[in-house]
């Protein structure tokens, strides 16, 4: 799928998160996540019995696209039933980083955004390969 507008972006995380597999927490999160030449990979959470191999939506999302030979990211959009907005969380900010750099973060829920942040101002000094 090939897309610009972000809400395009956000209508494919609503998609992706109907697939979500939350079946301990019930809390299912899509995301979307675009690519630098316009590609659009999906992801949705994904648990399991032993709950901490629980993957989230962003990374499953980055994993597909690394794993399927995407490289360069502009944009991520995360979408969840919720009123407040769901930020990605630490784990997760690690790798999008790592894998995305400063990517634009939309944030939304069924119904409409929640709000647009750059990576950088919500993994502020963070560890990457530049360090080792
Ligand atoms: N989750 C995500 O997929 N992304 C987030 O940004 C926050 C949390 C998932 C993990 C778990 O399956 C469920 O939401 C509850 O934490």
């Amino acid at each position: 799928m090939s897309v610009s507008e972000p809400s395009s972006l956000i209508d494919a995380a609503r998609r992706a998160r109907e697939k979500a597999h939350a079946a301990f927490s019930g809390f299912k999160v899509g995301a979307a996540l675009e690519t630098a030449d316009g590609v659009i990979i999906t992801g949705s959470n994904v648990e399991n019995a032993s709950y901490g191999l629980t993957m989230c939506a962003e990374r499953v999302a980055m994993f597909k696209a690394l794993s399927e030979g995407h490289r360069g990211f502009v944009r991520i959009a995360i979408v969840a039933n919720t009123e407040s907005p769901t930020p990605p969380c630490g784990a997760c900010r690690q790798i999008l980083w790592e894998f995305g750099g400063d990517l634009e973060i939309v944030l939304a829920n069924l119904s409409e955004p929640k709000g647009t942040y750059r990576l950088k101002d919500l993994l502020p000094l963070p560890f990457d390969a530049r360090l080792l």
